[in-house]
């Protein structure tokens, strides 16, 4: 996607002496007496940061956090957590300003938070006087906020249409280089795992994706789906049979194409949903009527690994089994390691997967980790993302 770069401006020495807006994603998990539980987007937003103090810019950041009520702040919502903890990255005190919309005092060299975006009146809504007073506010307004990118708000679509510059972060531009890289360029064979509860949640990605990727595989209550699909017996385990039809459409698509969703030909249930529960290895079609899959089995997870480790490229979202519960974390885990083990460039994106690298430690090996949630899955999905589209509309008239 044709978008100006941050790290452009850089270049020409467009930037010293501006004053810069950056919106960043710092929607951190926070604990009930608000101490942030992971701060990966907090360390994402770094960069980007570092890059606009050291050319020379008076430095404005800014973000959501969680989901205010506009016009009425309260303390929960306050970036001042993200503050303390950036100031620790970044080895500088970070001041948080409030009430900032009609007006900022930043001399080149300062950085500011302003406090959480989504107090703003009229943020949501992308309200147009709202998104002129922000674009006044900067000469340059860079949105590094994937995570957000899908949300066509005032600090991520109205400031970009009115800055008078508006370019890509460094996160961002990663975000579209990676997925580009991915899903419109791809190193073939292709492969997708999609895995998570339901089919009617990802069934779009699962459509979408039934036209790029050279195979797709499905984990967890979408897999139970699919082996209704192809005529198996999947006991009292989680799936929606009303979406057999949309199953059998993806496959039959794929099989049009030469392609293929890999059916488990084994795997392992249990009598209940436990983690103490015991764990028993079945052929796909031996499942009992009260079974649970709850995870796919070894025979399918070594079929899988040696798939994926002669994949050209990997996307992955969602985890194949109940990994939380330890005698149903093999299938995970399997598929986990053969991307870590693959030569294939693999991005990896959502909550559950971040969880299963992070429980699998395999950050290091996998080609890109997604700081997105809902914004990688509607990418996925094959939408372009307001962010993404509002820049590239300023890049052409540039
Ligand atoms: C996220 O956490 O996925 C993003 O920060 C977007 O948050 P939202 O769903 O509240 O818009």
């Amino acid at each position: 996607m044709n978008v100006i770069r941050f790290s452009d401006l850089i270049a020409a020495g467009k930037v010293a002496g501006q004053r810069v807006f950056i919106r960043a994603d710092l929607n951190v998990p926070q604990d009930d007496a608000g101490n942030i539980t992971e701060d990966t987007r907090i360390r994402a937003s770094i960069p980007c940061i570092e890059q606009a103090l050291k050319a020379g810019a008076a430095v404005m950041v800014t973000s959501h956090l969680g989901r205010p009520t506009e016009g009425e702040f309260k303390p929960e919502d306050s970036l001042a957590p993200v503050a303390k903890r950036m100031g620790e990255l970044l080895g500088r005190e970070v001041k948080v300003v409030a009430n900032w919309v009609d007006g900022v005092s930043v001399v080149p060299g300062e950085l500011v938070l302003l406090e959480n975006c989504r107090v703003n009146k009229g943020e949501k809504k992308n309200d147009e006087a709202l998104a002129k007073k922000m674009a006044a506010l900067c000469d340059i307004f860079v949105n590094d906020a994937f995570g957000t990118a899908h949300r066509a708000e005032g600090t991520t679509y109205g400031i970009a249409q009115f800055a008078k510059i508006a370019c890509a972060g460094p996160l961002l531009a990663a975000e579209i280089d990676a997925i580009t890289k991915a899903l419109a360029t791809p190193k073939r064979p292709l492969l997708a795992i999609v895995a998570g509860s339901k089919v009617s949640t990802k069934l779009t990605i699962l459509k979408a994706l039934s036209d790029k990727v050279d195979g797709l595989i499905v984990g967890g209550g979408i897999a139970n789906t699919f082996m209704l699909a192809a005529g198996l017996k999947i006991g009292k385990s989680l799936a929606e049979p009303d979406l057999v039809p949309e199953a059998q459409a993806v496959i039959a698509a794929m099989k049009a194409r030469g392609a293929a969703v890999p059916i488990p030909v084994d795997v392992v249930v249990a009598k209940r949903f436990a983690a103490d529960a015991e764990a028993t290895v079945k052929a796909a079609a031996d499942v009992a009527d009260d079974d649970l899959i709850l995870d796919i089995g070894p025979q399918t997870a070594a079929m899988l690994a040696e798939q994926l480790k002669a994949a050209g490229t990997i996307v992955w979202n969602g985890p194949v089994g109940v990994f939380e519960f330890d005698a149903f974390a093999h299938g995970t885990e399997t598929i986990a390691r053969a991307i870590a083990a693959s030569s294939a460039f693999s991005i990896a994106g959502g909550g559950d997967t971040l969880a299963a690298i992070a429980k699998y430690g395999i950050e290091k090996d996998v080609g890109y980790i997604s700081t997105g949630g809902g914004a990688f899955l509607e990418i996925l999905e094959g939408k372009t993302l307001p962010a993404f589209e509002i820049l590239s509309q300023r890049a052409q008239e540039a």
